[in-house]
């Protein structure tokens, strides 16, 4: 195993994701930079057999059998209710029983021990760490360790500070998928050629320069040459230059946008977030005027019939709670895909999904 004496944070992109790849297979999930179409297209339609499979006591069943050899270990250092819950329901559709770490003053990191160690400890016991953690770069940097190890096991970034949140952005493109391709039959269809977001124009709306959904989403949408993405944000809170600067390379077409009820009419998709001020030094975002990156009531009656709603939630008052019953709504949605996406991705580093597979053709494919 190749191990860099650097911080691995720092390598070239292309390296660091083979750090964490094992050949065409995802191992350490930490960057949405390790998505390409075809792992993106694949976990789609393993996510979607999971979920009819799991319809029937019968393929609940299988499905509780395939993982139940092996544990979870959730290291949950910040706060988190979806990402937490629907991880531990991946595990348990799984079979997979899990334990969770959440306030570090019950381990012995009162009692000195690093982080490092600790992780080292996590790799005794489990099979599998699934991380949320303050730190940007701390995920990959445990990855790494783990990779120098006898007893290397996989590790799940569930959200690494500002950065990145690549389960989040996986069950958001799945959701998209879910929205462009209504039925059921279209979405297992497996076709390399298909790409559901040409001609599509979606919008990140809010804290863009603070939220980790975002640059992961970005990220795996400039798989999708002819997808159209705006950035609606005030002029503080716009997205980086390193995600701009990626779509630019990968010819995607973007534009930074700063009022939402002026764009709304353009999009397909709209991707909501709220304000991210625990990232702020001295309260100093929360001066900021957010009422045109609101979807409010008079908004509504404006937007078009099929526009799917996102949001990771939690929200605040960018998403009026006027929306929540309206069809056009698909953040509820969001939260129950990502268990089922959860468990796809889970099955797939344990080189079980082809199981999934073999059992959603031998008995739902009629
Ligand atoms: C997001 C997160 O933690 O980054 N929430 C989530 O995982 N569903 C978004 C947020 O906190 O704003």
């Amino acid at each position: 195993m190749d191990i860099p004496s650097e911080d691995p944070t720092s390598l070239p992109t292309p390296r660091r994701v083979r750090l964490l790849n094992r050949e065409d297979r995802l191992y350490h999930v930490i960057l949405a930079q390790q998505f390409d179409r075809d792992i993106i297209d694949h976990l789609c339609r393993i996510a979607e057999m999971t979920r009819i499979i799991g319809d029937t006591r019968a393929g609940a069943r299988f499905l509780n059998s395939i993982l139940s050899h092996k544990r979870a270990m959730l290291y949950f250092i910040q706060p988190s209710t979806r990402t937490f819950l629907s991880f531990a329901a991946a595990c348990q559709i799984l079979g997979m029983p899990y334990n969770d770490v959440r306030d570090p003053s019950t381990s012995s990191e009162v009692k000195g021990e690093t982080e490092d160690d600790t992780v080292r400890v996590l790799s005794q016991y489990f099979d599998i760490i699934i991380m949320r953690h303050p730190s940007e770069g701390f995920a990959e940097t445990m990855a790494n360790k783990l990779n120098g190890i006898r007893r290397c096991i996989p590790l799940l970034n569930g959200g690494s500070g500002k950065d990145q949140h690549p389960t989040q952005a996986l069950l958001d493109i799945y959701t998209l998928y879910r929205c462009f391709a209504p039925s059921s039959v279209e979405r297992i269809r497996q076709d390399p050629e298909r790409n559901l977001f040409a001609g599509k124009t979606i919008a990140f709306v809010g804290d863009l320069k603070r939220g980790r959904t975002v640059r992961s989403l970005a990220y795996l949408l400039a798989r999708y040459p002819g997808v159209r993405l705006l950035f609606v944000a005030p002029d503080e809170l716009q997205i980086g230059d390193d995600i701009l600067e990626h779509l630019t390379r990968n010819e995607i077409e973007h534009e930074l946008k700063s009022d939402l009820p002026k764009t709304i009419g353009e999009c397909n998709a709209v991707y909501m977030t709220r304000l991210q001020d625990e990232h702020d030094k001295d309260g100093e975002s929360r001066s900021i005027d957010l009422s045109r990156f609101s979807l409010t009531p008079e908004l509504q009656d404006q937007l078009r019939p099929d526009l799917a709603i996102l949001h990771p939630l939690p929200r605040r008052a960018e998403l009026d709670t006027c929306y929540d019953s309206d069809p056009r709504a698909k953040y509820w949605d969001q939260m129950r895909n990502g268990m089922w996406v959860r468990a796809a991705l889970i099955a797939h580093v344990f080189n079980v999904d082809g199981q999934i597979l073999d059992h959603y053709y031998s008995h739902f494919n009629y």
